[in-house]
């Protein structure tokens, strides 16, 4: 982990120590930028991501969500490559897909089937899951996220909030080994706020937080600052939050 933004270049406190559980993928960008409109998005991005919990905070269009859509291939750079566990998203965008699971700033992104228990199966017997070990894989999901009264509701007709619960229980029926959030508390009440933020606490997966709510970071090993296109910092979440701050009140 380095400081990439020479604006930042100062000696940091408390940087995380803890190394990473066994398990995620391992994801590599090398030399990412991301075009968009002639404009560079994303600018010559170089990370290793392989700690359990990774924030990414930063200003409106930054570059955030472009950030994490590259990192099980919605989105493929312009230049470089972003590769997970030594595959390419270039080539190996489905099998990346099984291993790095993504819920969406829009849960109207997420949502396939009219029935919500439904929706959570069809993911599920993608994987080739049946009958019972079918049902127990989504009644377990939905009993965790505390929505199993939501099972048999229509998912077009659900809240905003309702709806992001399913978008995450769809992620986690599938069990990929990261899970990639954009911004998943922006629909929702306090207390499911909270029943999000224990449950992502929770994860056994890693997990790749994008979001503008500080006070889901304080525990995280690492928090990256997206500022113009670049990684303008890297390290431990007090400062990366005083960062953030400094470079919100210019
Ligand atoms: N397909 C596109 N065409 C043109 N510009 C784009 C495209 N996708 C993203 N951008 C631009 O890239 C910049 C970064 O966008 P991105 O969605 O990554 O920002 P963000 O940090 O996620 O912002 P927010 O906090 O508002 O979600 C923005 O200026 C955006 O307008
Ligand atoms: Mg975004």
């Amino acid at each position: 982990m380095s400081i990439k933004h020479p604006l930042w270049d100062r000696s940091r406190r408390g940087e995380p120590s803890a190394p990473p559980p066994p398990g995620p993928p391992g994801i590599r960008l090398s030399g990412v930028t991301v075009t968009r409109e002639e404009q560079d998005v994303l600018k010559d991005v170089d990370l290793s991501l392989d700690e359990h919990r990774i924030a990414v905070i930063g200003l409106n269009g930054s570059g955030k969500s472009t950030l994490v859509r590259l990192l099980n291939g919605l989105l493929l750079p312009t230049r470089g490559t972003v590769q997970v566990g030594g595959m390419s998203t270039a080539q190996d965008a489905k099998l990346i897909r099984r291993q790095v699971g993504f819920v969406f700033q829009n849960p109207e992104n997420q949502i396939v089937m009219p029935l919500v228990a439904e929706d959570l199966a069809f993911g599920a017997k993608n994987l080739g899951l049946r009958g019972a070990d079918l049902t127990v894989r989504v009644d377990g999901v939905l009993d965790r996220l505390g929505i199993a009264h939501l099972a048999e509701r229509e998912s077009h007709a659900l809240s905003g909030g309702e709806k992001q619960m399913v978008a995450l229980a769809s992620v986690l029926v599938m069990e990929p080994t990261t899970i990639v959030f954009d911004e998943p508390t922006t629909m929702l009440d306090r207390r499911n706020r909270r029943r999000l933020q224990a449950t992502i606490d929770d994860l056994d997966q890693q997990a790749i937080v994008v979001t503008h709510d500080l006070d889901l970071i304080g525990g995280y090993q690492r928090v990256l600052v997206v500022h113009e296109g670049r990684i303008a910092f890297d390290g431990a979440p007090a400062e990366a939050v005083e960062i953030y701050c400094e470079i919100s009140d210019r």
